[in-house]
């Protein structure tokens, strides 16, 4: 049998990884600043991570949400103090698509409405809600097609209340800091006006922190760098399970829930709150979110200054660097030439950093010598 061939792929396979590295078959060394999508967190194979695994898969690694699972309650007991969202109540799931399909959901349950507000450059996932909110045609399939889905401008407010006053509007929906579409961060007055504007027409706010969340950002999430900003819903995934498929709702107090409004077979089983807990518990040991914020401090100044770089925006180890030039030919250079993987994104000329939080500030120097080289060789191509 074939694999269903829609990923291009690059020519490497990794057999083993420890923090930022990763080897493949021949041994050869990998420096990851890229995580797998946002994935890896606390760092490949974190002993604590593996521990806390094993000891669960030695005990009981799944039951379905028919029976007392006291490890989901520790989990979110955990995730309201790491998080400072502690009066939230949490809906487990599997992935960063099923997180915001849970979300639009719950708005349009409580505000009885059908209609959404995203952003143009946004990126919120593949399922059928998700993915019309997303601004990628390409991926939209005609039976996703709808006609109460509004993909407004970035930081249009005027657009946004326009939109609201014509009613039947259930939610907005906005990254923390927009991952796929090149790094873009929401200015604080954006996101308060989101968040008022919601208010005033009956329409709930969600952040979508499934690549920006999980201290990446230096803050636990990142819209948590507007103070006093207290969203209806947010979403997370990628950072939550290091690599274990475990996705959540963080769902506001005032939020009703009833049986069955919603559900999962596979979401917060044993093995994935086990996973879930070993990475609250090591970003929190190891003052990751510190680190994170200590890093992009470090990172970004230095980006700037190198020649080739037009533009860095970002927060803490979520960057996008803008070149003079394409970004593919040197994203291939860093990986053949120097062994370092990093991200593509929505702009051709942008690379997307998103190492493990854990990166040490020499395996970043090392990045920032091998980029150096390969932009100084070369001459801009516009
Ligand atoms: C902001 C954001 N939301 C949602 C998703 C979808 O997550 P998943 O691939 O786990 O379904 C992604 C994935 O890249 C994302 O970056």
């Amino acid at each position: 049998m074939n694999l269903f061939d829609v990923y291009p792929l690059m020519e490497v396979s990794p057999e083993k990884a420890l923090g930022a590295k990763l080897w493949d078959e021949k041994g050869e060394e990998y420096l990851d600043l890229y995580g797998g999508h946002a994935v890896i967190s606390i760092g490949h194979s974190h002993p604590h991570f593996n521990q806390r695994i094993k000891e669960q898969l030695d005990k009981i690694s799944f039951y379905s949400n028919s029976v007392q699972i006291p490890i989901q309650k520790t989990f979110a007991e955990k995730l309201g103090e790491v998080s400072a969202y502690p009066d939230y109540q949490l809906f487990l799931c599997n992935s960063g698509a099923e997180a915001n399909e849970n979300a639009l959901k719950l708005a349009s349950f409580a505000k009885e409405k059908s209609g959404f507000i995203s952003f143009s450059g946004a990126f919120h996932g593949r399922t059928s809600g998700a993915v019309v909110l997303t601004d990628n045609p390409k991926i939209i399939a005609p039976s996703n097609q709808r006609d109460d889905v509004h993909i407004l401008p970035w930081n249009d407010l005027m657009a946004v209340e326009t939109q609201l006053k014509n009613g039947n509007i259930a939610g907005i929906i906005i990254e923390g800091i927009q991952g796929v579409g090149g790094i873009h961060v929401p200015d604080s007055a954006f996101l308060m006006g989101l968040s008022d504007l919601a208010k005033k027409y009956g329409a709930m706010l969600i952040l979508d922190e499934v690549q920006s969340g999980y201290g990446r950002t230096g803050r636990f999430f990142a819209h948590q760098w507007t103070a006093g900003l207290r969203p209806d819903l947010i979403t997370m995934a990628k950072g939550m399970g290091n690599g274990f498929p475990i996705g959540g709702v963080l769902i506001h107090p005032d939020i009703k829930s009833s049986y069955g409004l919603l559900g999962t077979t596979f979401g917060g089983n044993h093995l994935a709150c086990a996973a879930g807990l070993a990475v609250l518990e090591v970003i929190e040991n190891e003052k990751l979110m510190e680190h994170a914020n200590k890093m992009g401090t470090f990172l970004i100044p230095a980006l700037q200054k190198l020649t080739g770089v037009r533009a860095v925006r970002g927060k803490g180890l979520m960057i996008g660097i803008d070149l003079d030039r394409e970004a593919g030919p040197v994203r291939s250079e860093l990986v053949k030439k120097y062994r370092i993987f990093t991200g593509s994104s929505a702009g051709k000329h942008t690379i997307r950093l998103l190492p493990p939080l854990n990166i040490k500030t020499n395996e970043l120097s090392s990045f920032l010598e091998s980029l150096k080289k390969i932009l100084d060789g070369a001459s801009p191509l516009i």
